[in-house]
């Protein structure tokens, strides 16, 4: 379905998976688990990481600012690996600019009792200074984080909702909330029915005809009660339209099956070759394609260690 978009404009995507699950520690598939503390620790890793390396485009080998988008999943483990990101507001005059060293003078304020005016702005400024690096700390960025606009140096931000701004500019181009979390169901990992919280070991015991004919036609078999590669396909496509239609570098972070599909995709491989690639946890893939030039594509490990089969070694 949606192989057949063109992309005829240049597109930055970021794709990685959730963070090690505990589902993933124990070879359990599906589910809603939360992350285990090596998968806590590559959130931290990301929230660190994100801002340097897409939103001043030091994967470019660039510093300037720059637009920047956030996807997730509806599933804990994609939305705690987000949770670090900062998503600090900016506005036009910002972009372009250089990262520069922090400023004092913003925490000097904050340390002084500077009134915060209501708890979202709290939530604004602490999840856009915390896990943001030194070099990406520009006060007039941090000014813009939510929650010294308006408080310190009368940076007023004109009565923006924040809310109908969160996932870029809506009509409004003057301020930007920078990764403002979108979540999509459309992004959830592929669904397994009955076989939800198994291990392959057990799905092999209990539904031994199904695991054969998930070996034999691993992207049309369809679990039961479940999905198939091609369904999480018919997903996936308006979402491929929205992405087509976005400028800005985007991150998303998904699931194992989800992110193989929207990687072929990205990259011009076919479908075909989705179920079987190899999608490691704990790293960024990092993708440009213009519609003209052969895709690129770079793989940024932030780690930590961490066993990467999921329980997948019969593969
Ligand atoms: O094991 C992690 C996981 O994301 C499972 O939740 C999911 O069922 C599986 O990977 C998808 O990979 P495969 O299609 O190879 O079984």
């Amino acid at each position: 379905q949606f192989l057949t978009v063109v992309h005829p404009t240049p597109h930055v995507i970021y794709l990685t998976r959730h963070g090690q699950s505990t589902y993933n520690q124990l070879g359990k598939i599906g589910g809603n688990s939360p992350l285990s503390p090596a998968g806590e620790e590559y959130a931290r890793r990301l929230g660190a990481w994100v801002m340097p390396y897409v939103c001043y485009q030091q994967a470019a080998g660039l510093d300037s600012l720059t637009k920047t988008r956030l996807w997730t999943s509806s599933l804990q483990r994609t939305i705690l690996t987000a949770q670090h990101i900062p998503h600090p507001i900016i506005s036009e005059e910002d972009l372009g600019t250089p990262s520069v060293p922090p400023e004092p003078d913003a925490d000097d304020a904050l340390a002084n009792g500077a009134a915060l005016a209501d708890p979202r702005q709290l939530a604004g400024r602490s999840s856009g200074l915390r896990g943001t690096p030194p070099r990406a700390n520009g006060l007039r960025e941090r000014l813009r984080s939510g929650g010294l606009s308006g408080v310190v140096g009368g940076v007023a931000l004109g009565g923006i909702d924040l809310d109908s701004d969160r996932g870029g500019g809506g009509d409004r181009d003057r301020v930007w909330q920078q990764m403002a979390p979108r979540v999509y169901r459309n992004l959830d990992e592929i669904f397994a029915g009955e076989c939800e919280g198994m291990t392959y070991e057990e799905i092999q015991h209990s539904f031994p005809s199904e695991a054969k004919m998930r070996a034999t036609d691993k992207i049309g078999f369809r679990y039961p009660r479940g999905e198939s590669y091609l369904d999480i396909l018919a997903r996936l496509d308006p979402l491929v339209h929205e992405l087509e239609s976005y400028h800005e570098p985007l991150v998303i972070v998904s699931h194992q099956a989800v992110l193989r599909l929207l990687y072929c995709y990205l990259t011009g491989r076919t479908r075909a070759q989705a179920p079987k690639l190899s999608m490691p946890l704990h790293t960024v893939i990092r993708i440009t394609y213009d519609g003209w030039t052969p895709p690129t594509e770079e793989r940024f490990y932030l780690g930590p260690e961490c066993s990467q089969t999921d329980g997948q070694t019969h593969l």
